[in-house]
């Protein structure tokens, strides 16, 4: 404790010279900072959030340190920036991966932060209802792609450093198999009939052939696509800027919901938001979890002798195809010690 004060009075000390007034959540930086014991300034001083946002702002509750209230009382309230003034959120899900489930999440997230404007890839997973063309609006802060490639991580990464943000990327994964055999039995049901992204899909192949060609013909569409831009993003991109979202974990039960969600809105708004802010958004999500809530059956669930049928069918795929979602299934940090273990729908 002894060995970080001074360096947090030094932090203290600028922040009022340069902003006149200070924040709870720069208050945490500075000691996070000085912690690890370098004792330094951190270099990222004006990045770090200018204020506690959220419903000190909107409803009056105090929420803000004894000092800046002090400091604001003399200078003025200063209007504190939004979440994604300081950061750049990049929400990534492919088919299946659990994508649904986790827009909607965000849409409840967002809608209590105020609908800010959001980007899209495909207009079907907005995540707030002020959504516009990612394609078309480059540089918006909350950016949701349908199955980001390689290049796109890289682009999106280098607009949020050429606009100084803090990079906070969501990516929703799943283990490989249970995609495909999840998408064969999900659009056996015409689910996509509407699709955009099925436009060219070979329906009546598909259809007329049971379900190891009915994968094949998956695979061959855009799933082994999805596969291995999921496999490179998560491979690529760090802890620090990602949050993981597993689709086993966060359907799994009632408490792995609110544990992963709670992980989501710290890695999202953590330092931004008050805890009591944090803890609202996290029990307007509840709404989307399928245990508690098994009505609104969001992701569409597949009809479980299907599911069944077409797990025991993928086995009878090219040898070198079951390889290769083996090798990505591991790849992607999922055990493969009882491949092909039950598919987890
Ligand atoms: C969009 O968001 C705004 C702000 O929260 C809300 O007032 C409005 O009702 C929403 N509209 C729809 C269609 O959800
Ligand atoms: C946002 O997504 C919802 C749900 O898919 C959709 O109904 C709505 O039309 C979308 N809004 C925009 C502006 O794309
Ligand atoms: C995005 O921001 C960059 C600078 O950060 C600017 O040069 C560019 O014109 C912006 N693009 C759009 C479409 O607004």
């Amino acid at each position: 404790m002894m060995a970080h004060l001074p360096g947090l009075h030094l932090t203290v000390f600028l922040l009022l010279r340069s902003c006149g007034w200070l924040t709870w959540a720069s208050t945490l930086e500075a000691t996070k900072v000085n912690r690890d014991g370098s004792g330094a300034m951190p270099t990222d001083i004006p990045r770090v959030s200018l204020g506690v946002w959220g419903e000190s702002c909107d409803s009056g509750k105090p929420q803000m340190s004894l000092v800046q209230s002090r400091v604001s009382r003399r200078k003025g309230l200063p209007k504190a920036p939004k979440p994604w003034d300081v950061r750049m959120y990049f929400v990534a899900e492919h088919h299946k991966s659990g994508s649904v489930l986790l827009a909607q999440v965000l849409r409840l997230i967002f809608r209590d932060l105020g609908s800010p404007q959001c980007c899209s890839t495909v207009p079907h997973m907005n995540v707030t209802n002020n959504s516009v063309p990612c394609d078309e609006y480059p540089n918006s802060t909350i950016q949701v792609h349908a199955n980001p490639s390689p290049d796109t991580v890289q682009q999106v990464r280098a607009t949020a450093r050429r606009q100084n943000l803090d990079l906070r990327a969501v990516h929703a994964i799943r283990k490989p198999k249970d995609m495909l055999v999840s998408a064969y039995c999900f659009s056996m049901r015409g689910q996509e009939a509407d699709d955009p992204a099925f436009a060219n899909f070979p329906w009546v192949e598909f259809l007329s052939n049971g379900p190891a060609a009915g994968m094949l013909t998956l695979w061959n569409w855009e799933m082994h696509r999805q596969f291995s831009y999921m496999v490179d993003m998560y491979a690529r991109m760090t802890p620090l800027e990602t949050f993981t979202m597993r689709y086993e974990e966060v359907t799994k039960s009632t408490a792995d919901f609110d544990e992963n969600i709670q992980g989501l809105l710290r890695h999202f708004f953590d330092g931004l938001v008050s805890e009591t802010v944090l803890q609202e958004l996290a029990d307007s999500a509840k709404l989307e979890d399928l245990h508690r809530h098994p009505e609104i059956g969001h992701e569409h669930p597949n009809d479980p002798d299907c599911m069944e049928t077409a797990h025991a069918a993928l086995l009878s795929l090219d040898p070198a195809i079951l390889e290769q979602l083996k090798a990505w299934q591991a790849q992607l940090g999922y055990s493969i010690e009882n491949w092909p273990e039950p598919v987890i729908d």
